[in-house]
């Protein structure tokens, strides 16, 4: 469809072709770059070498370890919920293959995650294959529901949501780069590249809502920053035990500097904007999460 046949489209048929458009951009370059394999391309054989065992693994100390495991094992408890966000990411989209085309991708992807958490607490022995089984069964009693009711809103949730899991990975992977745990290191590195890919596809979706509707979309996104909270806040057992975890998660100022701001500037608002658009809402919405970070860093 040319540039000026999709501007008299409607609405509707202008959202199937750039979805589908930015599907296309978005597998193309998966396809292209970003394929790895989670049992070939992981130097897996490295967990059972002397060096690893007298340069990593003996220096790592008990405490770091137990942090570790906690942080893979939340990983992996999060990622474990999968079928339930392709579930419920198909039902939003089942009539725009672009996106619905995302979400299976997507889903794919994800499961690599989780399946490369779960390897290595097995492979490592930082949790028997029985204590991982009773964990697994302790997460998925619980179900993954929708966060936000409507597609728009659930873009603006998967542009913070991803950039967020975005910087926990990649804070990971540097600091097992730095310890010299090359199986972590290159581990992650795959996980968090992925990640980047899921929030670019994710800002290009809202882009274009914005550029369908300013306003509204501005006022979803200021409304999903009020009310955000991680997948795994409600799901994963003991979480805010976990939370005091170091590398868990991010702290709310980083995610604000490097996670909210730069979502917003991607379709061309300020944090200025944000707090107007925040303001407009009835009845004001005041959480504990971004608001108030917002409103300060906007002072
Ligand atoms: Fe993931
Ligand atoms: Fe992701």
């Amino acid at each position: 469809m040319t540039p000026t046949a999709l501007q008299s489209a409607s609405p509707r048929l202008r959202r199937r072709e750039r979805m589908y458009r930015e599907y296309m951009t978005f597998f193309e370059h998966a396809e292209k770059h970003r394929r790895w394999n989670p049992m070939h391309d992981i130097p897996w054989e490295q967990l059972e070498s002397q060096r690893f065992h007298d340069e990593v693994d003996q220096r790592m100390g008990a405490e770091a370890k137990a942090r570790l495991a906690t942080c893979l094992e939340t990983f992996c408890g999060v990622e474990l919920f999968i079928p339930d966000y392709t579930k419920n990411g198909l039902n939003l989209s089942r009539d725009i293959f672009g996106q619905a085309w995302f979400h299976l991708a997507w889903g794919y992807e994800e499961s690599k995650h989780a399946l490369v958490f779960r390897e290595y607490l097995l492979r490592s022995g930082l949790r028997t294959l029985d204590q991982y089984m009773d964990y697994e069964e302790e997460v998925l009693k619980t179900e993954w529901t929708l966060p936000f009711a409507s597609n728009r809103q659930m873009a603006c949730y998967g542009a913070l949501q991803e950039i967020a899991t975005f910087m926990i990975y990649i804070q990971q992977r540097n600091a097992y780069r730095q310890m010299g745990n090359e199986v972590l290191a290159k581990l992650f590195d795959f996980v968090a590249r992925d990640e980047a890919a899921h929030a670019a596809f994710y800002r290009n979706f809202m882009r274009f809502e914005y550029e369908e509707d300013p306003e509204g979309t501005a006022q979803d996104l200021a409304y999903v920053i009020s009310n955000f909270e991680m997948p795994g806040e409600k799901l994963v057992p003991e979480f805010e035990r976990r939370l005091q975890v170091e590398g868990v998660a991010i702290s709310s100022q980083d995610f604000l500097l490097h996670g909210i701001m730069p979502t917003l500037k991607s379709i061309g608002l300020t944090r200025r904007d944000m707090v107007r658009a925040m303001r407009k809402q009835t009845p004001p919405v005041v959480t504990p999460h971004a608001q108030p970070d917002l409103e300060l860093a906007a002072a």
